[in-house]
C-alpha cells in the first residue's frame, strides 16, 4: 500500500471512440454544492492535462458544465465556469482557426467558426450571466458547447486529407469522426 496520491485528478478522461463523447448532455436544474465541486474537479483535470477548456462529457458527466481558462495565452483572463451555456448569437463572419482536445490527444486541425458569440449561462453560484466572445475565447467556447450536443472538433474539418493524416497518425479512427461539413 502507497501513500494516497492527493493531488491526482479525481476525474478521468474520456477519448475519441468512447460512446460518452457522442451521448450529449442534460441541463443541470439546480446549481448547488455538488456541482460548484464538480466545476472544481474538472478544472484540476483541465490543469492536469494541460488543457484551455474542459466538458463534463470529457469526464463521462452527461451534464451541461463547462470549464475555461486561457489565462496561459491572454493575460488577465479569470477561469471560468459555464452551467447550461447556449450560443444566444454568433457573428456572421467565420475565421479558421487551429484547435485540438483533450479527448483526442495531439491531434491538431484548422476549423471554421464563427469569429464572435454571446452566450448565456449560469456561474458557480447559480447567477444568470452574458458574455460576449471573440478571438480565442470564442473559438473555444464553441468547441466546448459543441461537447455538450456530442460534437467533436473534427466533425467540422473541412480539410478531409488533413485530417485522415492527422488521426492516422495519432492512431484515431476516422470511423469515429461524424462529419458534418461536406468534404472540401
Ligand atoms: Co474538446
Amino acid at each position: 500500500m502507497g501513500l494516497p496520491v492527493t493531488d491526482a485528478p479525481a476525474l478521468e478522461l474520456c477519448y475519441m471512440g468512447e460512446r460518452v463523447l457522442r451521448s450529449g448532455a442534460k441541463r443541470v436544474a439546480r446549481v448547488d454544492s455538488e456541482v460548484r465541486q464538480l466545476c472544481r474537479d474538472m478544472f484540476q483535470a483541465m490543469y492536469a492535462a494541460e488543457g484551455i477548456g474542459l466538458a463534463a462529457v470529457q469526464v463521462g458527466i452527461t451534464k451541461q458544465i463547462i470549464v475555461v481558462d486561457i489565462g496561459a495565452r491572454e493575460d488577465g483572463f479569470a477561469p471560468l465556469a459555464l452551467i447550461n451555456p447556449v450560443i444566444k448569437k454568433s457573428t456572421p463572419d467565420l475565421v479558421v482557426g487551429q484547435e485540438g482536445c483533450l479527448s483526442i490527444p495531439n491531434v491538431y486541425l484548422d476549423v471554421r467558426r464563427p469569429a464572435g458569440v454571446e452566450v448565456s449561462y449560469k456561474d458557480e453560484l447559480g447567477r444568470p450571466c452574458n458574455l460576449k466572445a471573440s478571438g480565442l475565447l470564442a473559438r473555444v467556447i464553441q468547441h466546448e458547447i459543441d461537447h455538450l450536443n456530442g460534437i467533436l472538433f473534427v466533425d467540422r474539418v473541412e480539410n478531409t486529407l488533413a485530417l485522415t493524416q492527422e488521426l492516422a497518425a495519432h492512431r484515431f479512427s476516422l470511423e469515429d469522426v461524424r462529419p458534418l461539413v461536406s468534404a472540401a
